[in-house]
């Protein structure tokens, strides 16, 4: 029963009985009551107005099924699917891969990789999108092209590149064969183009904001097309929606865990949320939650207009690599930092270490000892000397890596989110600060419409003095 395989949460080292003076104490929790019961009944009024898509996401088997055909489509056709998506419309697509394939998925051999190879084009680099054409036949990959917006510089920019060379590469008439879209159902220039050229496409919902959108088509689609399986990871968040609907802020974890954060923040001014999960194959899970975090609650405005500046800023580290890099400030530096840990009980493949060396004490200790526990006893050590020094961390475990507890994972740091954003007062949906740099980059890429800006900003002269 997967329903056994329950992804956990343990946040002994956050409170006060571990930490004292720097722990958190149940009347902190008690304090904020009101609150609290404010912020679930705001959740609660929002999911039943549809403004919380995401929290549907889980039950959309219609959209789930159309997924998988046309994966099964591509599966059979192609070698290469590529995605050009960046920010939500990439993340939560590339930190997946990454956790439920083969660490060098792409590298292997078809014939045990089985379905095709994904490339997630996020960027505008012109390096890494010049050698792209080095690994990859056009005609034998299918682009997806993912933007909730249909506008999205760098989207676009990749996309008309790839449809000069699919032209040229396969014909006009063939453009069809090769591009499926997602976008918003009307909005936009590439629901346009989808609906002009008769592409296969798929809806991002409105109501399902980008960085929370890795369950709707933007991450399913290509996901499905690479063997994952889609009806566990709904299955997962779906089961994790059922806990984090409960009222009882301490069987909550989503509610305990963004409660924690907050008075981390309000009481003791630690603005740094540490992501370091103990797996290689979750590290991009903490470059998804980092995006999720920052662009949700780094706001300036309260819900009501006022100037509050809030954010908490996300640290992405992985487990044990960066024992050796971020540890020494975690443990010693400013007590700024809440660290959650992402701990695996069973890896998917262990290795045992080979009883040589036996000779030397400080070698021959790991003989006959299995990879998984030296990885995991550093993670329980590293804990441990944190609390000692009164620092606060939080372990998510996950029983093991899959799609059931992913789903279950993902969804719960999405709700933490939603709710922290109700605690803090603001809007964790929008996006308003970004918008500026998107300006001004269609200003200097000279977009129509868009020349004037440049002028309407006023920007120091001055400070040409300071290059060097
Ligand atoms: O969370 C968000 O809304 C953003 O990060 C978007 O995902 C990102 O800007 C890409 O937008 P779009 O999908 O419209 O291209």
């Amino acid at each position: 029963m997967k329903s056994l395989k329950k992804v956990t949460l343990n946040f002994n080292n956050m409170m006060k009985e571990r930490l004292g003076s720097q722990g958190i104490g149940i009347n902190d929790i008690k304090k904020l009551n009101q609150k609290i019961k404010q912020a679930i009944k705001n959740i609660k009024q929002k999911r039943e107005d549809g403004l919380l898509g995401f929290m549907y996401l889980p039950y959309d088997l219609k959209v789930r099924d159309e997924i998988k055909k046309v994966a099964e489509l591509v599966q059979n056709k192609y070698e290469n699917v590529v995605v050009l998506g960046i920010g939500g419309s990439a993340l939560g697509t590339i930190a997946l891969r990454n956790a439920l394939k083969h660490p060098f998925y792409n590298m292997l051999p078809s014939e045990k990789r089985k379905t095709p190879k994904l490339f997630v084009m996020d960027n505008v680099d012109p390096e890494v999108a010049s050698g792209l054409f080095d690994v990859i036949d056009l005609k034998k990959s299918v682009i997806n092209i993912i933007t909730k917006s249909g506008a999205t510089a760098e989207t676009v920019a990749f996309m008309k590149i790839l449809w000069k060379k699919l032209i040229d590469k396969a014909g006009k008439n063939k453009l069809k064969e090769h591009i499926i879209i997602t976008t918003d159902k009307e909005k936009g220039e590439l629901r346009k183009i989808a609906n002009t050229f008769g592409f296969i496409s798929f809806v991002v919902p409105g109501n399902v904001g980008g960085r929370f959108s890795v369950l709707s088509p933007v991450g399913l689609f290509p996901l499905a097309c690479i063997g994952i399986n889609i009806d566990d990871l709904l299955k997962g968040a779906a089961y994790m929606d059922t806990i984090c609907s409960n009222d009882n802020i301490w069987k909550n974890p989503a509610y305990i865990r963004a409660i924690l954060h907050y008075i981390s923040d309000i009481k003791f001014g630690r603005k740094i949320t540490v992501m370091m999960p103990y797996s290689n194959a979750l590290k991009d899970i903490a470059d998804w939650f980092a995006q999720l975090w920052a662009e949700s609650l780094g706001k300036k405005y309260s819900v009501q207009g006022k100037v509050v500046y809030k954010g908490l800023t996300p640290v992405k580290a992985l487990g044990a690599t960066d024992q050796h890099s971020q540890v020494q400030l975690y443990i010693e530096g400013p007590f700024d930092k809440v660290i959650t840990f992402i701990k695996i009980d069973k890896f998917r493949s262990d290795i045992t270490m080979p009883a040589n060396f036996q000779e030397f004490d400080s070698i021959s200790y790991l003989s006959n000892k299995k990879m998984s526990a030296l990885l995991n006893a550093e993670q329980i050590a590293t804990e441990m000397a944190l609390a000692k020094n009164q620092r606060p961390s939080m372990t998510i475990t996950l029983p093991e890596i899959s799609e059931w507890t992913l789903g279950q994972l993902i969804y719960m740091l999405e709700v933490e989110t939603a709710f922290i954003g109700e605690l803090y007062n603001i809007n964790a949906f929008d996006q308003p600060g970004v918008e500026l740099g998107k300006i001004l980059t269609y200003a200097f890429m000279g977009r129509k419409g868009y020349k004037d800006k440049l002028k309407q900003i006023k920007i120091s002269k001055g400070i040409k003095k300071f290059i060097i």
